[in-house]
């Protein structure tokens, strides 16, 4: 019988103990020294809230809408590879749990499932919300990256999240010394060839993604593409990965419809600003002509609160989920989602907000002010 958990750290410590540890330190590795994995988590301790008083919070609604989806809460679920090697019900597990929290799934073009069967999963279950959007890597083959999207949008996904921080897969120290593969008895499951489904065994004294990715994604990738992908669908295009006020503004050039602030979870280059460092460059340079979210480091409520505060429309988790399926399957990721809901309706209470829309950049402020004062 598990230990109560009362927080997301709860959820890791829990998932340590199950998993394999070449699964554990895949899943919770960031690159080289692993700077930027940590400080995407110290970033929101250098932020103060500052609240306010006597509002009538005793209603919270912490809905919003997202590329013209409803949410029931500013949170969503970022793409993360391979997730049966978590639980065996991997993806279609965390599609389930998203609708019963009503929220969104972004699903990575490296799942263990299907597009189609994770759509099924989600529809087939109980629970008024939920949202998928497809997170695409551009590979070398641009017909196999369309026949994604075209998939994509057939089944019903609502939004295409294009990666553009893997040119080449980040160092994980961990992944090279473990010679890190897929379970044995998965694959890439969206990918019919072989040499795509990352079932090849002999990688050498490597990790065997770095040598996968190495072969599938085209490392020319550049801003055309993104015009290429924008001509080639109908669904609203996110770049992931932007990280600075000149990029987003190449990005609004581009027509994009949106911007995730991600470092990938320190995962690519290390030794770069936490993901909360940069939102407001961002934000500021995009002047309100697209939506912006973040993901990164956000363990608690009030992590989504300032992260909000600071710009963000909504902001997505990758390892928590992860720790959710390790622990509990679907009922793990749901309890972990709605655990973040409640921690968020809290923090907002408390800071007498009574809807997003009244989050507004005079409730964060830098600590070392705020502990000044
Ligand atoms: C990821 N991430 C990721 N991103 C992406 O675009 N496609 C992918 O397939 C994956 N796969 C993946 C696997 C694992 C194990 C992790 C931890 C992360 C990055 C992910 O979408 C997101 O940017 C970060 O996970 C956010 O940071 P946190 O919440 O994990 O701190
Ligand atoms: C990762 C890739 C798969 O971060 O995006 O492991």
């Amino acid at each position: 019988m598990s230990g109560q958990r009362v927080c997301v750290l709860d959820f890791e410590e829990e998932a340590r103990k199950v998993l394999p540890k070449s699964v554990y330190d895949y899943y919770r590795s960031g690159a080289d020294e692993q700077n930027t994995l940590a400080d995407n988590v110290a970033a929101f301790k250098r932020w103060n809230l500052v609240p306010r008083v006597l509002r009538d919070v005793s209603s919270v609604d912490l809905s919003v809408s997202v590329l013209g989806e409803k949410l029931s809460m500013p949170l969503g679920v970022a793409a993360t590879a391979m997730q049966r090697m978590a639980h065996p019900e991997g993806e279609t597990a965390t599609a389930r749990a998203c609708k019963a929290a009503g929220t969104g799934m972004m699903l990575s073009s490296w799942a263990t499932s299907t597009i189609e069967e994770v759509m099924s999963a989600m529809k087939a279950s109980s629970g008024d919300g939920g949202v998928l959007w497809l997170q695409l890597y551009i590979f070398k083959d641009r017909e196999l990256t369309l026949s994604l999207v075209h998939r994509a949008e057939k089944a019903g996904y609502k939004a295409i999240f294009v990666t553009v921080d893997t040119p080449y897969l980040g160092k994980r120290l961990d992944d090279v010394r473990n010679r890190f593969k897929i379970s044995p008895h998965l694959s890439m499951s969206n990918f019919s060839t072989a040499s795509l489904a990352f079932s090849e065994r002999n990688y050498g004294n490597n990790s065997g993604l770095a040598v996968y990715v190495a072969k599938a994604i085209d490392p020319t990738l550049c801003w055309d593409d993104i015009a290429w992908l924008k001509k080639h669908t109908h669904l609203p295009v996110i770049v992931k990965g932007v990280l600075n006020g000149e990029d987003a503004v190449q990005a609004v050039n581009y027509g994009v419809n949106g911007i995730l602030v991600s470092n990938h979870g320190g995962r690519q280059l290390d030794g770069i600003p936490a993901t909360l460092d940069v939102l407001e460059e961002v934000v500021r340079a995009v002047q309100g002509r697209c939506d912006v979210y973040l993901d990164g480091g956000v363990r608690r409520g009030t992590d989504i609160l300032k992260a909000l505060a600071m710009g963000a429309k909504a902001v997505f988790i990758g390892r928590p989920v992860l720790w959710g399926l390790a622990c509990q399957g679907e009922q793990g990721v749901t309890e972990l989602l709605e655990l973040l809901k409640e921690e968020l309706r809290l923090a907002m209470a408390l800071s007498g907000c009574r809807s997003v829309s009244e989050v507004s950049r005079s409730l964060v402020k830098r600590a070392e002010f705020t502990s000044m004062m």
